[in-house]
């Protein structure tokens, strides 16, 4: 029961690189999922820039990768500077994108081969260090438990098994019984359209919950444990990720429910000295006043649309790193890891 199994790996590539240097990529556009399993051929920058912009590769390692290959086209159109400040426009807030496009730029070439080896380590990293993550992971998942998670942090969302996903992936496949609650997350519904979509192709047990049940559900005593996925962590451990999961961690709190973040060291910004530092990207108001095309608010009704909100470290029990558990989290724990 314990072993832990070589595979699953992703069902469908969340993004791959389709030739050699002057090949392109292709990512699953997911926001037809998860009515629709279809893939978006990026040939050019803004290709890249319009997919991670509308969230059609989304999640923080996923953007990160995307990105890197996005410099790979830059360089084949000549211009691999300026694309890849530019793709550094597209999102604000998911740390991997500026971390691999500093990955890319710190080579100090045009030159295509050694940018598409570089892509292609980053992509293979990611998907290690999943694994990496997901082997910590399990073991904090007891049999018979009930996890909760916010938004998706899954396979879609990495080139692996995802993060928050990881352990619940290889816990699975190693036998052990458990239900996943899934929050929808709105408003784009993450966690109804991919966490629900793959975890279920998986054959993982999982139910999915509106946000707002998720304080209910622990008063039940239906969760055991929340294991959420991270958009930036600042040197304090302070975690930036999607709206709705700082309420989350203050219910679990409440209830004495173990609260862990899963993230590779790329989302870790140890140059971010707390969560306050970090940029919150705000979207476009339509994403809360309309539900798809349909309009759900009045016209002209005023929105906000903070796209992530932070939890502070003094309410997550630990962060799950490809290097381990990072328990208790603080400052100094999280500099004892991530340099
Ligand atoms: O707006 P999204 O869908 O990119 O937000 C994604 C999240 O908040 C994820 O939880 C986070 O990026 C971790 S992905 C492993």
């Amino acid at each position: 029961m314990n072993d832990v199994p070589q595979k699953p790996e992703q069902a469908h590539p969340t993004l791959e690189w389709i030739g050699e240097t002057d090949g392109y990529l292709r990512l699953i556009d997911q926001t037809k999922l998860p009515g629709q399993l279809v893939y978006l051929d990026c040939r050019d920058v803004q290709s890249v820039w319009d997919a991670i912009k509308r969230l059609s590769v989304r999640g923080a390692p996923a953007i990160g990768v995307a990105a890197a290959y996005g410099c790979v086209i830059a360089a084949q159109h000549g211009n691999f500077a300026r694309g890849a400040d530019y793709l550094a426009t597209s999102r604000p807030t998911a740390v991997n994108l500026f971390w691999a496009i500093a990955r890319m730029k710190s080579l100090q070439t045009t030159e295509t081969t050694a940018l598409l080896a570089e892509a292609r380590r980053i992509h293979a990293e990611d998907a290690a260090m999943c694994r990496a993550i997901g082997q910590h992971a399990m073991k904090l998942i007891e049999p018979n438990a009930g996890v909760l998670t916010h938004c998706n942090a899954g396979a879609l969302a990495t080139s692996g098994i995802g993060t928050a996903t990881a352990g619940m992936y290889l816990a699975h496949a190693a036998g052990t019984p458990f239900t996943v609650y899934a929050d929808e997350t709105r408003p784009l519904l993450q966690g109804a359209r991919l966490t629900a979509w793959e975890l279920g192709e998986a054959g993982v047990d999982v139910k999915l919950i509106c946000d707002s049940m998720a304080a209910q559900l622990m008063h039940g005593k239906k969760i055991n444990i929340v294991i959420t996925g991270a958009d930036r962590i600042a040197a304090n451990g302070d975690v930036a990720n999607k709206v709705g999961t700082y309420s989350v961690a203050i219910a679990a709190k409440y209830h004495h429910i173990p609260f862990y973040v899963a993230a590779p060291s790329s989302t870790f910004d140890i140059k971010c000295p707390t969560g306050d530092d970090i940029p919150i990207e705000q979207r476009n108001p339509s994403e809360v006043s309309n539900f798809s095309d349909t309009a759900t608010a009045p016209p002209g009704t005023q929105v906000e649309n903070p796209a992530f909100d932070v939890t502070p470290a003094s309410l997550i029990t630990g962060i799950i790193t490809e290097h381990g558990l990072i328990q208790p989290v603080n400052k100094e724990t999280v500099s004892r890891t991530i340099r």
